[in-house]
């Protein structure tokens, strides 16, 4: 018997790539495609790519010059690279220039167009690039392969308006396109039937979700209700949400919902009001302080998590400690820190006042110990307490140590086996700073 085709998917950058990943193996199973357990098995390897920071990019060249070792042994291997760094004009004539075994180059709003594109390449035409530099639109009914039976992501609306200054993202992606929300909820009562017990609702920047549905729209707070009421759905997440348009009707929704969970991921970006002003983020501190407080009042426990850039362009060493204040005072239970890296074509790539990578990395570097002590004292905070546990499975290293989330998204372990999708009530004997170790409780 022939063997079939196999496809291995590298995936980079954010939860939306992790989605279309999902896509692009629907689409690769649907041609006759199987997962391939590694790469020397592989007929077809699709990079999802990312171009938000220059250190992501880096890790895709290496991987794509490790990847023409491979191509020269095995020429009818074809290799696809996908996804943002692919819509970027520089990168994409980078790859095309430097990576002549690439076969086949696609955008991320031409994904829709992955088999066509692929049968292009098995026929033999050459390299295919299609990058589409239109609006964009939502295609629906894609297939799908989801990478988990437990959790779901599910896209609510694709692109950003916001052009914060140094983010390439609404240049890649284009402009906010809502999908219609009977087609989220249909999705989520799909994948609910299917046996999944977590949904997050995916945007980049889903607080402005509905804006552009016209009339007979609904906005983000009301799609979380109708979709908090899908029945055997046990969990409801969301990301990212942008602080300037998170409205109380968001936080009501959030505190009302019985399966929206104590958690949100706020991106503060910077603690200055001097430099959220530059990055043309659109709130202030004092702003952004007052919405944590709502957000205490109205869900007690909640846990907030954030992202951070250091070293912005003109970015003092007192802007900075404004920074560090605001970790401190928020308590942040995480943060996602990054060097800022200018992006071509974006605003802060130009502005003056660039500072050199050794005064952001001592800044990251200082950051990181803030914030790893904050949220090490925030989890200190679940010492004997009993959390409630989504059973995930055995643990990556130690089978016998299992894992799952806390409705905070906190990571815990204890010792197993237990039931997989359960809600399992732990005791936290030992909270650490990225995870929480436990014991199951008896209730
Ligand atoms: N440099 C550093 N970090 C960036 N981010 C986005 N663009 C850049 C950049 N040019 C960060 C932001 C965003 C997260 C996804 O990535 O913090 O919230
Ligand atoms: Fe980038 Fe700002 Fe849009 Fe987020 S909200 S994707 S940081 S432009």
């Amino acid at each position: 018997m022939k063997r079939s085709p196999k496809y291995l998917i590298y995936t980079f950058g954010c939860q939306m790539n992790e989605r279309d990943s999902e896509t692009l193996a629907g689409f690769c199973e649907k041609m006759g495609y199987e997962k391939a357990e590694g790469l020397h098995e592989a007929d077809l390897i699709i990079l999802n790519t990312c171009c938000v920071r220059a250190n992501a990019e880096n890790r895709i060249y290496g991987h794509l010059g490790n990847l023409k070792p491979l191509k020269e042994e095995r020429p009818e291997v074809i290799i696809a690279v996908g996804g943002c760094m692919a819509q970027e004009p520089a990168e994409r004539e980078r790859i095309k220039a430097v990576h002549p075994h690439v076969d086949l180059i696609f955008g991320p709003q031409n994904l829709h167009r992955f088999p066509v594109l692929l049968e292009r390449v098995l026929r033999g035409e050459g390299r295919v690039v299609e990058i589409d530099p239109g609006p964009g639109e939502i295609h629906e009914d894609l297939p799908v392969k989801r990478a988990s039976n437990l959790k779901a992501w599910v896209t609510v609306m694709q692109g950003c308006n916001n052009f914060c200054a140094y983010c390439i993202v609404p240049y890649v992606r284009g402009r906010e396109r809502s999908r219609r929300p009977e087609k989220i909820l249909a999705e989520v009562e799909e994948v609910v039937a299917q046996g999944i017990k977590e949904v997050t609702l995916l945007g980049q920047n889903v607080n402005s979700y509905g804006r552009d549905l016209g009339p007979e729209g609904i906005d983000f707070a009301e799609l979380l209700r109708r979709v908090d009421a899908v029945p055997g759905l046990l969990r409801l997440r969301f990301t990212t949400s942008h602080p300037k348009d998170l409205s109380d009707r968001l936080i009501a929704a959030m505190a009302e919902c019985p399966t929206v969970c104590e958690h949100i991921h706020l991106p503060l970006q910077a603690g200055s009001d001097r430099v959220l002003a530059r990055m043309n983020r659109q709130y202030t501190r004092a702003r952004y302080l007052e919405l944590v407080t709502r957000l205490r009042e109205a869900v007690p426990g909640i846990a907030i998590t954030t992202d951070i850039i250091v070293g912005f362009p003109g970015e003092t060493e007192e802007d900075f400690q404004e920074t560090l204040s605001m970790v401190r005072e928020v308590g942040f239970d995480g943060a996602f820190t990054f060097a800022y890296s200018p992006r071509l074509g974006t605003k802060a790539a130009n502005m003056d006042g660039q500072l050199p990578e050794e005064v952001k990395l001592e800044r990251l570097y200082r950051l990181i110990e803030v914030v790893n002590e904050v949220s090490r004292a925030k989890n200190e905070e679940l010492r004997d307490r009993v959390v409630e546990v989504l059973v995930e499975g055995p643990s990556e290293r130690n089978p016998a140590v299992w894992c799952g989330r806390t409705r905070t998204n906190k990571l815990v372990l204890f010792p197993g086996p237990a039931k997989v999708g359960a809600l399992l009530p732990v005791r936290i004997t030992d909270p650490q700073t990225w995870t929480l170790h436990g014991v199951p409780a008896v209730s």
